[in-house]
């Protein structure tokens, strides 16, 4: 199960519009493709979304016909735009952009820029993988054996490129021999959960129960949750966490529940400039999204129906935060500047 691959001229990735019911794979040689693919959720989740936009501004840049350092750059400024434009709210992309941007300029001549760039989209792409792996060991700590967990939309290998965030948590523990059940929530509007989730957790062996969204408060109130366990696509410097939508309601429903809310996130997610959630850019996506499912129409034609793709749940609901550098609780704004100096040279 690769979600994306680098195939040295074009990158192959595996379509997520199409499962569970095809596995299609697409290759991808352009790196308009690759923004097209981003923008149609063929490839998602915010780590993978980094990955696929390190290696599109290297196929953009493979493309260039500059001779100059100053005229490539300026055309790789026009690639790196484009991809920077397909999605807003996971941090995981502007920042492989801008690594992308910082590896362009510390080389000298155009063969080498080019080069250096495939290198270091091959870096990210490592780099995420392994930071999901970490996270996921740490994180299993907290999962005791017998556990019911509930997680939402889809964290798994196919939303990292890697091991998986919250997925990858509960795939440790179960590695590491302990009995869980998941409830996967469907994570309406576009399912990433019933299709996705559901996909990776039956080729895991891992025995979980899809849910609708508003049934998450019947189980928590009936007792039957341990944990909630969700990733993230931006986590801001005081620890506010945007993520897919109906996030917030859950963690609201945890804390009044008295069950511990866990975000698992690599690193590369938080970003340290914004000082809370109420910073972070949510995407609005299309209304069709909410009146249709999988292009059939379920409400009358021509309403109106409103589609934010992210909410941002707040850092007093979640009670840690789960990253490669550590696991971290209140105050979050200590515990992130602390994983930051920890990473400094
Ligand atoms: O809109 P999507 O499918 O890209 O949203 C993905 C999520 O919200 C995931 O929960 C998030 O990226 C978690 S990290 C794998």
């Amino acid at each position: 199960m690769k979600a994306v691959e680098w195939l040295g001229d074009r990158v192959r990735i595996l379509d997520q519009t199409q499962l569970p019911q095809k596995e299609v794979y697409l290759e991808l040689g352009r790196h308009q493709d690759i923004a097209s693919a981003i923008k149609a959720l063929k490839i998602r989740g915010a780590p993978a979304i980094g990955v696929a936009g390190g290696y599109a501004i290297a196929l953009g840049a493979l493309k260039i016909k500059a001779s100059s350092k100053a005229e490539f750059l300026h055309e790789l400024k026009d690639v790196t735009r484009q991809i920077a434009a397909t999605r807003p709210t996971a941090h995981n992309l502007p920042l492989a952009l801008e690594r992308m941007q910082r590896a362009a300029e510390a080389v000298k001549d155009v063969e080498q820029i080019k080069k250096a760039l495939v290198s270091e989209a091959i870096a990210i792409h490592n780099e995420e993988a392994e930071a999901t792996l970490k996270l996921s060991k740490l994180g299993a700590e907290l999962i005791k054996d017998g556990f019911t967990v509930l997680t939402h939309c889809n964290t798994g290998p196919l939303a990292t490129a890697g091991y998986g965030t919250a997925l990858g948590v509960i795939r440790q523990a179960t590695e590491q021999g302990k009995k869980l059940r998941v409830l996967a929530t469907e994570t309406r509007p576009l399912l990433q959960g019933a299709r996705l989730t559901a996909w990776e957790l039956k080729e895991f062996n891992i025995p979980f129960s899809l849910i609708t969204d508003s049934m998450a408060g019947y189980f928590m109130s009936k007792g039957e949750v341990d944990c909630v366990i969700v990733g993230a696509d931006r986590i801001a410097a005081n620890g506010d966490t945007a993520n897919k939508i109906g996030t917030y309601t859950l963690a609201v429903l945890a804390k009044e529940n008295n069950i511990p809310f866990y975000v698992a996130a690599p690193i590369t997610t938080i970003d340290p400039a914004l000082a809370s959630g109420a910073q972070i850019p949510i995407e609005f996506r299309s209304p069709g999204e909410v009146t249709h499912i999988q292009g059939v129409p379920i409400a009358p034609k021509g309403i109106e129906a409103l589609n934010p793709a992210f909410d941002v749940t707040p850092h007093p609901f979640i009670t840690a935060i789960i990253t490669e550098g550590g696991i971290i609780g209140e105050p979050y704004e200590e515990g992130i500047k602390k994983i930051y100096g920890n990473l400094s040279p």
